[in-house]
């Protein structure tokens, strides 16, 4: 049994040594993309090791002593009397509980560490700063600038330059939440009222999905956001687009659909820079064509699933905020298309 115990472990070991590269837009912590997130995965494999010891090594002793006393003929125990091992007993208890006291120290001290080198200084020039707000069930991601026009709002995709820090600040409009990308760096916890800061520099551009790891609501599993990290000139020429005010329609379908937008329920709940619609419930869509989902990573962002969520989005998300909105299929195509123009 022991030999069947001991080769299942193995084979978890290999599986987790072995787990596939991390997929584009996937996530894990055992795939660090950058120094913060490196620093959780050295502290995870230090415990597994020490914790895969002492499995081990216990289940050894148990086997050992289980062998030893076994006793094919039931017999009537024997009047219990001083053994000349107690007294080594004594000293091999001791011992382990000197071990487990000491491994738990170092564990401890070892966690303060990583904390603190996962903390890191943020004291370096050229910082990026964004303030991310959760909602249930979204992400407000901003880049604010000392200049209003300049300030960037958008949702559940979070730019960042790769290899420059960024140093993120979060608040909640509603209930706990917790931003938790694991190929970046720990959860942050999101609480209402208080505000807090952390910091992070991814290494190579890529997209890493995050998620909602605090219980928020109904919908808490389909809380998802993606840090998307791109190179300097990339990033730059996404924060000038970001920056712009919505593109003007260009075609009598999309002029139709900006109508349809201006006269239906949207306006009430979302903003598009450039028109009357500066509602701040939902997410700012002054660039939804840009992104590459909808509805905090729960759709990707195509005509159809638009149409969808659009039409019956509680059928998708129940709970969710967003009312359906019964239009005329016309309406409906040509909002799309204006939807899709903002680029
Ligand atoms: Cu937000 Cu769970």
């Amino acid at each position: 049994m022991f030999a069947s115990v001991l080769s299942t472990m193995g084979s978890v070991l290999v599986a987790l040594y072995q787990a596939s590269p991390l997929s584009p837009g996937g996530h894990s912590a055992l795939h660090p993309s950058a120094p913060q997130a490196a620093h959780i995965e050295w502290l995870y494999w230090v415990i597994f090791w020490i914790c895969f010891s002492a499995f081990v090594l216990t289940f050894a002793v148990f086997t050992r002593g289980s062998a030893r006393t076994y006793i094919s003929q039931p017999e009537p125990l024997p009047p219990i009397k001083e053994h000349p091992n107690d007294s080594k007993a004594v000293w091999y208890v001791g011992g382990a509980i000197a071990v487990t006291v000491l491994s738990l120290f170092a564990v401890l001290f070892m966690s303060v560490i990583t904390g603190k080198q996962v903390e890191g200084a943020t004291a370096e020039k050229n910082v990026l700063t964004i303030q991310i707000t959760g909602h249930q069930w979204w992400w407000e991601i901003q880049y604010p600038n000392s200049q209003a026009y300049q300030t960037i709002t958008t949702a559940n995709e979070i730019h960042v330059p790769a290899g420059r820090r960024v140093i993120i600040l979060t608040k909640s409009a509603d209930v706990i939440h917790s931003f938790w990308a694991p190929s970046i760096t720990g959860k942050r916890d999101v609480i209402p009222g208080p505000s807090s800061a952390f910091s992070f520099e991814v290494d190579k551009p890529g997209i890493y999905h995050g998620q909602c790891a605090e219980f928020c609501g109904l919908q808490h599993a389909h809380m998802g956001f993606s840090v998307i990290a791109e190179p300097e000139d990339q990033f730059e020429a996404w924060e000038k687009e970001q920056i712009a005010p919505a593109r003007d329609p260009t075609t009598p379908d999309q002029l139709r659909g900006r109508q349809v937008f201006l006269t239906h329920a949207c306006v009430m709940c979302h903003t598009i820079r450039g028109t009357d619609a500066g509602s701040r419930v939902g997410p700012d869509l002054t660039h939804i064509a840009s992104r590459k989902m909808i509805a905090a990573e729960t759709l990707p962002n195509t005509r159809g699933d638009l149409a969808g969520w659009i039409s019956d989005p509680q059928v998708i998300k129940p709970g969710t905020l967003m009312v359906p909105n019964p239009m005329q299929p016309d309406d409906l195509q040509a909002l799309i298309t204006y939807l899709g123009s903002l680029q």
